[in-house]
């Protein structure tokens, strides 16, 4: 079984999306673990202080080292881990093929900064990888360890069912996801693209694949162009 520790100062963040849905569902079939600890409960004074003022001055507060530093050890000495991610701005933007590779892995930690960000002395001796979800800055880093796992998690296998499969997932060949229809197949004139109700397999195989590509053309071409986007 795969298993995830968050470390945070905002535990009840991250509960509403990894306790909820498909991921909840993976934890009830035994497929992952995912524990959730206050990084509060490492601090080292009675004032359960974890973050301080920056050496050199300027504005907002640094995450000190040694909480992380007893709860990330803490959490070793029960198990190895195979990663310990950071989720940061300035980490290598996420893809599919992240959460793919993560995704076959047994144990992770995901680091939540928050304020300026943590002592960079935890990215130097603690941290193995380095993961940001785009280009923008949030307030902390447990929305994007949520993104994260979610990607990761719903990858193992068992998780999803046949009909849920994330073979067809937009970016799983480097394409966008075709587009999806329900009943009714006629709303106000609005019509399902016929083939979709001809019970002609090979013909919708072949108008998704083809509506994939359209679509990856004309929104994201760089999909197309480069591997650095796998
Ligand atoms: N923490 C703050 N902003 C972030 C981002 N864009 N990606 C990952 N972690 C973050």
């Amino acid at each position: 079984m795969m298993r995830i520790d968050i470390i945070t100062v905002l535990p009840e963040l991250i509960e509403g999306f990894l306790f909820h849905s498909i991921p909840k569902r993976a934890q009830d079939k035994g497929l992952v673990e995912i524990q959730l600890h206050n990084l509060r409960d490492y601090a080292t004074n009675k004032y359960r202080q974890v973050d301080d003022y920056p050496f050199g001055g300027g504005a907002g507060m640094v995450l000190m080292i040694e909480p992380i530093a007893r709860c990330i050890e803490k959490l070793q000495s029960e198990r190895s881990y195979d990663e310990i991610i950071y989720l940061t701005p300035d980490g290598k933007p996420f893809k599919q093929a992240d959460a793919n590779e993560l995704s076959g892995k047994q144990n992770l930690i995901l680091l939540c900064g928050h304020y300026k960000g943590i002592d960079e002395r935890v990215r130097e001796h603690f941290v193995t990888r380095e993961i940001s979800i785009g280009d923008y800055v949030l307030s902390g880093g447990e929305l994007a360890a949520a993104v994260v796992a979610d990607a990761v998690i719903r990858l193992i296998p068992g998780v999803l069912s046949d009909e849920t499969s994330a073979l067809t997932d937009s970016f799983q060949d480097n394409l966008l996801a075709p587009p999806v229809y329900t009943r009714p197949a006629d709303f106000r004139g609005w019509k399902v693209p016929d083939v979709l109700l001809s019970g002609n397999h090979k013909a919708i195989e072949e108008w998704r694949y083809e509506m994939s590509l359209k679509r990856t053309q004309e929104r994201r071409p760089d999909l197309l162009s480069s591997n650095d986007s796998k």
